[in-house]
């Protein structure tokens, strides 16, 4: 074979006449008088190209094994299609088969599978429409989110995956041991030895890689970290995922405006990636999930957020005349409910609410001068509700450690974080946006288990 090798996608802007050389899998065949059609798609874009062999051109044994899912090696003459639906397809010369597909069971026959039942079959489900998009979507977004940060240049850190700090707080983590769990070695009181762990002392998955991310923020200035993040919450919600992938963008010198105006820009600007690289798939979400993904996209890149703080928030909920699952009272964490009707219907557009309640925000929020608010802001958006959660840290020692023993965390384990406040301390404020609800946004998936490639969730690590 001296043809060349190239992607389905290359191949549809290769000039007709090329002799080339296709590889991937099929999608369908159909068969009319005297010809055989050929859909053969390798992920390299939503559209397959099409294959068209003439009877007699290839042994009947080879036609027979090319059935949807099989893989093969198609070389021929790239000519102009007679048919509308494509420009291009390649008229057959050779077809070498890797691999068949008993359809009798290869479970991607048909049409109109339910994403609950595609979600089952993770390993195969990559090969469909849906899933197809959705992953090179991702990719993109990845991609954006890097040229975003590297074009302002922020400098890009690795904050660790197994962690002794509890970022938020709250608790919510999973335990790294090597310990044997049936028989833990124990101190002469009874309880268990984490000297003789791995680690030496409790250890866990991050929830998030912000407190590290701090450190460097206050000496390269503008970092970000992007890395899986792991939450031991046992909320089973479309929006949830027990392992998922967090972009946090840390500023030095940044006060919570700052925080906001980054914030917007950097969504606007993956928003605006996407739709300029990713039309094809958009389009396919646009026509097939939800109806008003392009439009939501098109209009939120170019107007400007809403804003408005916690307290107006909770009287816009209050007066609304709706009843709420959750009814709402200053104090309270906003719950789904409530951030959608903020965005979907008081805004009608993304809205970052700011100046939470200290009570229900994490310790490291800077806590404001009215003593019961703190420098938080949430981005919700219409559909999804929170996307992005950051603030202005708390950079006064003092403020700092009462808030620690407020919160009713030991302070020790945060022995660094304080020093940070000891030495060199400076304003500075960041962000975690959740890739997988920015995914759910981009997309119109409604379920969060559909955006990531092997979703955990509690009661399921399969795969
Ligand atoms: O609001 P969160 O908990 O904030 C933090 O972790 C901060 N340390 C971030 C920072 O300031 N550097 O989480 C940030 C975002 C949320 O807005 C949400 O998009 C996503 O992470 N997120 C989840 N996504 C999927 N599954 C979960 N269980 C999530 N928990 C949070
Ligand atoms: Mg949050």
């Amino acid at each position: 074979m001296t043809a060349n090798f190239l992607s389905v996608k290359a191949a549809f802007s290769a000039p007709v006449g090329s002799e080339l050389t296709l590889r991937g899998w099929v999608r369908s065949r159909r068969d009319s008088k005297g010809v055989t059609f050929i859909e053969l798609n390798d992920g390299s874009r939503f559209k397959s190209m099409q294959l068209v062999v003439d009877a007699g051109t290839i042994p009947d044994e080879t036609l027979k094994q090319i059935t949807t899912g099989s893989s093969l090696a198609a070389t021929g003459t790239l000519v102009e299609s007679p048919a509308k639906g494509q420009a291009v397809e390649l008229k057959v010369a050779t077809i070498h088969i890797y691999g068949g597909a008993d359809p009798q069971t290869y479970p991607l026959q048909k049409k109109g599978h339910t994403l609950e039942f595609l979600r089952e079959i993770s390993h195969l489900r990559v090969r469909s429409n849906t899933f197809g998009a959705a992953f090179r979507l991702r990719n993109a977004l990845t991609h954006a989110i890097h040229m975003f940060f590297q074009e302002r240049e922020f400098i890009y850190v690795h904050t660790p995956i197994v962690t002794t700090s509890d970022c938020e707080g709250a608790g919510q983590m999973f335990a790294v041991s090597t310990l044997n769990m049936h028989q833990p070695p124990r101190t002469d009181d009874g309880k268990i030895d984490w000297q003789k762990d791995f680690f030496g002392k409790p250890a866990f998955l991050t929830v998030s890689g912000q407190l590290e991310g701090e450190i460097f923020a206050l000496a390269f200035s503008k970092v970000y970290t992007f890395g899986p993040t792991f939450r031991a919450e046992n909320s089973n919600t479309p929006r949830h995922l027990a392992e998922f992938w967090m972009v946090e963008p840390e500023m030095a010198f940044y006060e919570i405006e700052d925080n906001m105006r980054l914030a917007e820009d950097f969504l606007k600007y993956t928003i605006r990636y996407v739709l300029e690289h990713c039309r094809e798939d958009l389009e396919f979400f646009n026509q097939f999930i939800e109806k008003s993904v392009l439009a939501t996209l098109e209009h939120v890149a170019q107007s400007d957020f809403g804003h408005i703080t916690y307290t107006d928030a909770v009287s816009e909920l209050q007066k609304s005349g709706k009843t709420w699952e959750f009814p709402v009272t200053w104090g309270c964490d906003l719950q789904t409910e409530h951030e959608r009707f903020l965005s979907e219907e008081i805004f009608k557009k993304p809205v970052i609410v700011t100046d939470y309640p200290k009570d229900i925000k994490a310790f490291y929020m800077r806590v404001n001068d009215d003593g019961k608010t703190v420098r938080a802001m949430d981005v919700l958006v219409p559909r999804v509700g929170e996307i992005i959660g950051g603030s202005q840290r708390e950079e006064r020692h003092d403020v700092l450690t009462q808030r620690l023993h407020d919160s009713g965390l030991d302070e020790k384990p945060y022995w660094w974080y304080l020093d940070l406040r000891r030495y060199g301390s400076v304003p500075h404020a960041g962000f975690g946006l959740g890739l997988e609800r920015m995914m759910m946004y981009l997309t119109g998936l409604k379920n969060i288990r559909d955006v990531i490639p092997f979703p955990r969730t509690p009661g399921n690590a399969e795969f």
